[in-house]
């Protein structure tokens, strides 16, 4: 693409993250990452070195600042989103914010309402959904292929363990449920296709006061029900299983395959044991190479290029996330505070 057709990307923060981002970004055509800003300008010009940037700022109001950007990617960690993403949308940029968007239903609703205002895309990052697995799931649910749902269980968990992450830290945004759940809850609200009502959750906790382990329940409106599980401490796995009236459909919803295995969908149309199951292939690859592909489409040509969570599925992950951790205090049954964006 021309110089002047490109998107052009600051990323905020030397963030671990960033280091896939920025190797996905670089197999998208009209797409390009000029600039990056670490609170510690050495860090900073390291990591852009390392992962092949130009530009380095050593303030994050410095990139906001860039008229070289267009648009800014937010890996920072979870209890910055917010600020940083309204920052970035009054400065006039678009912005693909790494999940959970925010902490809060309140932040996420401010977060996206600034954006409006600004007249800029903000979305949250879930490569998963733009993978050719994830669309194949949502092709055969648009279709009715298992009917009306009944049962959707997702989960997400592997070991970690690193002292200092922010993963392990309440005060940015730490816990199991923001981190591995986001992905387990944002995959329900996808498949489900709505908010749910009310939800119930239960967990195990670290040291550092962050839940390692947690397993939640959710009602909505018309009677499906959902469960999710997120861990820091099992052995890898990553899976989804959709069971409705007619049939039923299994997913490994992966990230970027073949890391986590093949990116297979199954299918059994029919309701008895004997029900055969088709074993349906799709390709893989980087999904931030997908997701930047498809922000790239966002900002170019609007919705109908952006394969993500939409901003009102995100506002209602967060609520339900909110509400999961509501519930972890209280121990019971916590009303989802769904707030329908304007
Ligand atoms: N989509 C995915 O597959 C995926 C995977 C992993 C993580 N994530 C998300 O990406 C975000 C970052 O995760 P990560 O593991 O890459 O984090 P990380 O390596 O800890 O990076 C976070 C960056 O934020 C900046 N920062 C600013 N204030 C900070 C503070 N008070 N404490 C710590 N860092 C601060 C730092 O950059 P400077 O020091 O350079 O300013 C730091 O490098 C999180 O929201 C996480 O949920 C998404």
């Amino acid at each position: 693409m021309k110089e002047g057709k490109t998107l052009r990307f600051g990323i905020l923060g030397a963030a671990n993250i960033a280091r896939a981002f920025a190797k996905g970004a670089a197999t998208v055509d009209g797409v390009d990452i000029v600039a990056l800003a670490s609170r510690d300008a050495s860090k900073g010009r390291a990591f852009a070195d390392e992962i092949g940037v130009a530009r380095v700022h050593a303030s994050y109001d410095a990139l906001l600042d860039d008229p070289g950007v267009d648009a800014i990617y937010i890996p920072l960690p979870n209890t910055m989103h917010a600020e940083w993403a309204i920052r970035v949308a009054e400065a006039g940029k678009h912005i693909l914010c790494e999940k959970p968007l925010a902490s809060s239903t309140a932040d996420a609703v401010a977060m996206f309402t600034a954006a409006k205002a600004a007249g800029v895309h903000l979305v949250e990052a879930y490569p998963y959904r733009a993978q050719p697995q994830t669309r194949k799931v949502r092709e055969l649910l648009d279709a009715k292929a298992i009917g009306r749902l009944q049962l959707i269980h997702a989960t997400f968990g592997f070991t970690f363990d690193k002292p200092g992450d922010i993963r392990l830290d309440p005060a940015r945004g730490g816990g199991a449920l923001l981190d591995a759940g986001s992905y387990a809850t944002s995959f329900v609200r996808m498949a489900a296709g709505e908010c749910p009502t009310r939800v119930m959750a239960a967990a195990r906790w670290s040291d550092t006061g962050v839940e390692t382990t947690a397993a939640g329940t959710m009602e909505f409106p018309d009677g499906l029900l959902a469960q999710i599980w997120c861990s820091f401490g099992t052995a890898y796995h990553r899976h989804a299983l959709i069971a409705g009236d007619a049939g039923m459909i299994e997913t490994t919803y992966l990230n970027h395959p073949p890391e986590g295995g093949a990116p297979t969908v199954y299918l059994r149309r029919g309701t008895t044991a004997a029900t055969e199951r088709e074993t349906i292939e799709t390709a893989g690859g980087s999904g931030f190479a997908a997701e930047i592909a498809s922000f790239r489409d966002l900002v170019a040509h609007g919705w109908v290029g952006w394969t993500g969570a939409t901003p009102q599925e995100s506002v209602d992950i967060v609520a339900t996330l909110e509400a999961f951790a509501q519930s972890l205090k209280t121990g019971g049954w916590v009303d989802v505070r769904r707030v329908p964006l304007a």
